[in-house]
């Protein structure tokens, strides 16, 4: 019989893997909530109207990228509701926001969540049809201050904070405005206008997207097409006033707390609910991501609310790709990639496996993380297990046992020492 294998664009995630991940997100939600931000968990499907609505019908990810189902109410019914697994989760929160009222607060929320989400992509590395985001949101009614240029600064910082604590390297921040929701029809009427005339030298994708979604023809990676796409207006041009001040507040406040960022022009990102300031953090080439540099990305939005039928609701928020960021963390090998357990405990005989067991015993209860072996292993093979596993190998042999001073082997230094029994759950922990 043939193996069933997990569905492409799909993956298990194992041990010692996972416990990567359960560390970013650990550092995530320690982070986060140092900034004030609350967990919310949305569900995994939604009404397909949320998406078209949400994120745009034109947006690649609505037009192909979806997971779209009839879902009857019963199996016998006719009526058929059509459902989506989320591509993301923007659309949802604010759904969320509308559905419990939180506008009724009359308070500022912030909101991160951590989950998977699903978009028929060709699979590659860093991209996957089932990924994961780390994101969050800020939004309320405009008088709690959600549409202040603090708050696009308070996030970027946030993140910045993140990566650096995550030991991430060469991470780099790309701004851009794409203005206001009047500012964007000007600018893309000028686009179209700029872009007939050329358009047919373009590659075929770009053709198509100059049809649907012209603001995409911009950020796209198509070598061929960049000599055009540099001579094509740019919205900086066509910001109001309002707009031109809001970016340049964002910038002056990510200069006052020291977050490094680039100006791109060109930045547009590919969903229709953004209005001003929009970003994106990249990693360098050699990050283990290959052409899928983009380690996470957000903006500011204006009127995803209303067009959800909620009240004005401004935000702003991002999503981070988990699994590019887990890439990028192993192909750097930071710190956070090597983690291990503070000790192996190995009996030296079958005789020392009740000993073994119980020393593993008091070692855990006083907070250490151990792995223990059994008298079957020979040596050898106990040092190179307990080396894969874990920083140090305390031995538990006939003589330990009887004089109550443990030998314990620090693989990194390469070390032997000599510690009583009544010492040791403190040596592990230094
Ligand atoms: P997005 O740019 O579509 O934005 O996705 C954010 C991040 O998710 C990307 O930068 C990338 O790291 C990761 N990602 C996207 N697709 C895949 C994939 N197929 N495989 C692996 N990783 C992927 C959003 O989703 C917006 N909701 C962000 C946002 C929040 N804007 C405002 N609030």
């Amino acid at each position: 019989m043939a193996t069933l294998k997990a569905v492409r664009g799909t993956r298990d995630l194992l041990p010692p893997e996972t416990a990567l991940w359960n560390y970013v997100e650990a550092t995530a939600r320690a982070v986060f909530a140092r900034y004030g931000f609350g967990e919310i968990r949305t569900p995994i499907f939604e009404d397909t109207a949320l998406f078209a609505r949400g994120v745009g019908e034109e947006t690649d990810i609505v037009s192909k990228e979806m997971y779209t189902w009839e879902d009857r109410t019963r199996a016998d019914s006719d009526s058929a509701q059509s459902l989506t697994l989320r591509p993301e989760n923007t659309a949802g929160v604010v759904r969320a926001y509308i559905e419990h009222k939180l506008a009724d607060t009359g308070m500022l929320q912030k909101l991160f969540y951590i989950g998977p989400q699903f978009r028929r992509e060709r699979p590659q590395r860093g991209r996957y049809r089932q990924f994961w985001q780390i994101g969050a949101e800020v939004l309320g009614p405009a008088w709690s201050g959600a549409d202040s240029a603090l708050r696009d600064a308070e996030v970027l910082e946030m993140l910045s904070t993140f990566l650096n604590k995550l030991g991430v390297k060469g991470w780099k921040l790309e701004v851009n405005s794409v203005g206001s929701s009047t500012d964007r029809p000007r600018y893309i009427a000028a686009l179209c206008e700029a872009l007939a005339p050329v358009k047919s030298r373009m590659s075929a994708d770009n053709q198509r997207r100059a049809e649907t979604n012209p603001l995409r023809v911009l950020d796209s990676k198509d070598a061929g097409d960049q000599e055009i796409i540099n001579g094509l207006p740019k919205i900086a041009d066509f910001l109001d006033d309002a707009s031109k001040e809001h970016f340049a507040q964002v910038l002056a406040t990510l200069d006052a707390c020291g977050v490094a960022y680039t100006v791109n022009p060109r930045l547009v990102r590919g969903l229709d609910y953004y209005t001003r300031t929009t970003f994106e953090f990249t990693v360098p080439d050699g990050s283990g991501l290959g052409t899928q540099n983009a380690l996470l990305g957000g903006g500011r939005y204006d009127g995803l609310s209303e067009m959800l039928g909620g009240p004005k609701a401004p935000g702003i928020g991002f999503a981070i790709g988990e699994d590019r960021l887990i890439l990028t963390l192993q192909a750097q090998e930071t710190a956070a990639v090597a983690q291990k357990l503070d000790a192996f405990v190995a009996p030296m005989g079958v005789t020392q496996n009740a000993a073994a067991l119980a020393l593993a015993q008091e070692l855990r209860r006083s907070g250490l993380s151990i792995e223990v072996g059994d008298g079957s292993f020979r040596l050898k093979k106990s040092f190179e297990a307990a080396d894969k596993l874990a920083r140090r190998m305390v031995i538990v042999g006939e003589d330990e046992v009887s004089s109550g001073i443990l030998t314990v082997k620090d693989f990194s230094a390469g070390e032997q020492t000599k510690v009583p029994r009544a010492e040791l759950a403190g040596f592990l922990r230094a």
